[in-house]
């Protein structure tokens, strides 16, 4: 057994594909706190208030002796800010999807999923054991013909897509989606773990298309700052998860301090989160400006290509070796950016995922695009 481990662990450092934990260094171009939440000095005495008086630990299900009123407290918040009947917590966005899609979906379900949704997304689709129909990454035909094949099936159906992809930052074309899974018959559910915060809670709210899907979920852990996770849905299926939802009944409740940390958060989302977004989004897109031209202007032939359409960018190198090589030149530089490989992106995908703040001042943003010159035409 010893020696399969090992002998997988060698596969990966020879293809380039090996992790390991690494800790930040430099600049930080690579985490998901969008808005500067995570080290907010003012929220964090926000967070010191809101939590002082709260016990550790919930101690049980919600189900069991879990369950507390900051907990309600926080549901109603979040229902609001979703708007949307309900909100239900979980501890992590990973156990949301699971807890949605394997209560929601079974052996008589089929499912379209995009191609790069997230691994909880993909293992909640297994672990419901509903029939997996996979779609080109936003290919609007590709979901059709794939609607259109199971036209005559009585089925439940269920499109799953992200509104923001977490890898390649780039946004589902929602309406359109919407209109067709009108169109055949079959439900919507969108992942905003990467919109929430940037977007008010999402893209789907944003858009006003909130109230068409079954279900939307949130992350409080990205541009919130804190953590934890939060299904929006109306107050029948917030029941239905209750009763049927497995990661919600058979786990311990979140610590009541991340509730009470949420809602400082949320608190603090009202006070600056909208302007906030709105300029980590403008940073974002000039950087991609002036990044893609100098892609443009030299190596469309090395096969470099930008993607992004909000504060997350994808410099798609191709080649995991070059990408851990290029991640470790702009560490040296004093920039945390993280080379993305196979299995998270296709093994011909590799990049570099490039998370653009609020707080990254125009001084700091210039050098880093000094570093990119160089590297993307280094004669
Ligand atoms: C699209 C998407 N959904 C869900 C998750 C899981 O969220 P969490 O980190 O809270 O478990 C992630 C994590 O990065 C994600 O990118």
């Amino acid at each position: 057994m010893q020696n399969s481990f090992l002998q997988k662990l060698a596969e990966r450092h020879q293809k380039s594909l090996l992790r390991e934990l690494m800790l930040p260094q430099g600049e930080d171009f690579c985490s998901n706190d969008y808005l500067g939440f995570a080290q907010d000095a003012v929220l964090q005495k926000r967070v010191q208030e809101r939590i002082k008086d709260l016990p550790s630990g919930s101690a049980g299900s919600r189900l069991l002796r879990g369950h507390q009123d900051i907990f309600m407290e926080l549901e109603a918040e979040l229902a609001r800010f979703s708007e949307r009947e309900s909100a239900l917590i979980f501890s992590t966005g990973y156990q949301a999807n699971i807890g949605l899609l394997s209560a929601i979906l079974d052996r008589n379900s089929i499912v379209f999923s995009d191609e790069l949704n997230h691994a909880s997304l993909i293992d909640g689709i297994r672990l419901s054991g509903a029939h997996k129909r996979i779609f080109s990454h936003n290919s609007l035909a590709s979901l059709e013909e794939q609607l259109i094949a199971e036209e005559t099936s009585t089925a439940h159906k269920l499109i799953i897509v992200e509104s923001l992809y977490s890898m390649t930052g780039d946004r589902a074309p929602l309406k359109e989606i919407i209109s067709l899974a009108q169109r055949y018959g079959a439900e919507v559910v969108v992942d905003e773990a990467h919109a929430t915060g940037v977007y008010g809670a999402g893209l789907t709210q944003k858009l006003d298309l909130h109230h068409q899907c079954l279900a939307t979920i949130h992350s409080g852990a990205k541009a919130l700052g804190v953590a934890g996770s939060w299904i929006a849905c109306d107050r029948v299926l917030k029941d239905f998860f209750i009763n049927f939802s497995r990661p919600f009944i058979y786990s311990t409740a979140p610590s009541p301090l991340v509730a009470g940390a949420l809602l400082a958060s949320l608190e603090h989302w009202h006070n600056v989160g909208r302007d906030r977004g709105e300029l980590c989004l403008d940073k974002a897109r000039n950087f991609a400006d002036i990044l893609s031209e100098m892609i443009g202007e030299g190596l469309e032939e090395g096969g470099l290509s930008l993607v992004g359409d909000g504060p997350i960018l994808y410099l798609q190198v191709g080649d995991s070796a070059k990408a851990l090589t290029w991640s470790g030149e702009l560490r040296s530089s004093g920039f945390d950016i993280r080379a993305i490989r196979y299995p998270t992106v296709a093994e011909d995908q590799a990049g570099l995922r490039i998370s653009i703040h609020t707080n990254h001042s125009d001084s700091t943003l210039d050098r880093l695009l000094q570093i990119f010159k160089n590297m993307v035409r280094p004669c």
